[in-house]
Order: structure tokens, then C-alpha cells, then sequence
């Protein structure tokens, strides 16, 4: 038994020893390629995809979730949508940027895919941010009450049409006009 267990172990250790070299002379570069245009092996894209969507619900779980129906706020998560997140992720009737065409692994269309997330989830990454692909953490610049804004608006965005989206916009506009009017009219006085 004893010399079982002292086998695996010295096997371990010969192939951590065999890693530590491919990844140290350089090797490793001819055997990984980086490139975008490289898509991951199937397995590697399946152990990087399942990881991640496991790490997102095991912290996500138990975090709790502010009404999220209040008109003003899924306004202002329209806001920060339309400002920030267009460019990866599209949005009813809108296109990825081109930078956003170009990032493997690819954002996904959250008009689409958003409806399948609960909103812990989605606070949790937008929050945070997922290490190693484009998304990005917004903690840093955006409050809590900002980022349910956001979910909120998500939530509202699972059944919208791409008329329901412009509407929006259109109303956001004339609101932002409507501020710059009051402000310019406020410097005449
Ligand atoms: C620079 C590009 C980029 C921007 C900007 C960006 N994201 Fe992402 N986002 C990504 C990528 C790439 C992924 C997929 C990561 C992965 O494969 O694990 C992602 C994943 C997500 C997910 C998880 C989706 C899922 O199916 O698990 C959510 C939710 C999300 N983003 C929301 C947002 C919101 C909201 C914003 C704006 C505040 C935003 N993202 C801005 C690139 C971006």
C-alpha cells in the first residue's frame, strides 16, 4: 500500500516537474496559441465555461434582490446600457461594435440570453466582472443602487422589441435636452 501511494506521488511530481519546464523554456507558447481567431478546444472551452457559470452561482447565491420594477430606475439602467454595454453585448434591434466582434469568447446577446439569468446572477456579473474575457467589473466606478439599475433594466429588456428599445432612446434624448434646456436657460438669469 505504502509503496503504491509513493509511486503516485513521485509520478505527481515528475509530471508537475515536466509542466514547470514546457511552461518555463517556451514550450508551452508553441502549444498554446492566444489568438482570438484560435478558437479553444472543446474540452478546454467546456472547463473554462462551466467554472466560471459554477463560480458566478455559488457567490451570486443569497444575495438579495431590491425591487427591481420602479420606472425611474430601469430608466436609468437604460442609461448605463446603452452607454456601456452595447458595444459587446447588442441590444434589441442594435449591433455589437467592432471591437466587440472581435473578443473571444464572444459577450453574449443579453436581449436574448438575459431571460434564462436570475438577478443575482446578473448583479453578480456586472459587479465583478469575469477574470480572462472581456467583461468588466464596474464596481469599481458604479454603486450598488447603479448596478440593480442596471439588472433592472435587463429584466425589463427579456420582451422588448427593437421598437420598444428606440422608444426609449428617444425618450432618454428628449429628457437629456430638456436637462441642457433648464441649464442653459438657468445661465441667462
Ligand atoms: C468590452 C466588452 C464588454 C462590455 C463593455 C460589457 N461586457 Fe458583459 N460580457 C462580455 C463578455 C466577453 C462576456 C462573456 C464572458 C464569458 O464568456 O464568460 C460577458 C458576460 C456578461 C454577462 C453574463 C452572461 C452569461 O450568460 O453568463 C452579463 C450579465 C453581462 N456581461 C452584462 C454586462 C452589462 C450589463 C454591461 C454594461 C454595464 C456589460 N456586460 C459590458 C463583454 C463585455
Amino acid at each position: 500500500m505504502k509503496k503504491i501511494l509513493l509511486t503516485i506521488a513521485a509520478t505527481l511530481v515528475a509530471e508537475l516537474i515536466v509542466f514547470l519546464i514546457i511552461v518555463g523554456t517556451g514550450l508551452s507558447g508553441a502549444l498554446y496559441n492566444v489568438s482570438t481567431l484560435s478558437p479553444d478546444p472543446g474540452f478546454l472551452r467546456w472547463i473554462f465555461s462551466s467554472t466560471s457559470g459554477n463560480s458566478v452561482k455559488y457567490r451570486a447565491n443569497g444575495i438579495k434582490v431590491p425591487s427591481l420594477t420602479d420606472s425611474s430606475m430601469i430608466a436609468e439602467g437604460f442609461d448605463h446600457y446603452n452607454d456601456m454595454c452595447v458595444t459587446c453585448h447588442a441590444g434589441p434591434g442594435l449591433e455589437k461594435s467592432e471591437a466587440g466582434l472581435g473578443l473571444y469568447p464572444q459577450a453574449p446577446n443579453l436581449a436574448r440570453s438575459a431571460k434564462q439569468l436570475p438577478p443575482q446572477y446578473l448583479f453578480w456579473v456586472i459587479k465583478n466582472g469575469i477574470k480572462s474575457t472581456g467583461m468588466p467589473g464596474f464596481a469599481k466606478t458604479h454603486s450598488d443602487s447603479k448596478i440593480w439599475a442596471m439588472v433592472a433594466f435587463l429584466e425589463k429588456m427579456k420582451n422588448m422589441t427593437p421598437q420598444d428599445y428606440a422608444a426609449m432612446e428617444k425618450a432618454n434624448t428628449s429628457m437629456g435636452n430638456m436637462n441642457m434646456n433648464m441649464k442653459m436657460s438657468h445661465h441667462e438669469h
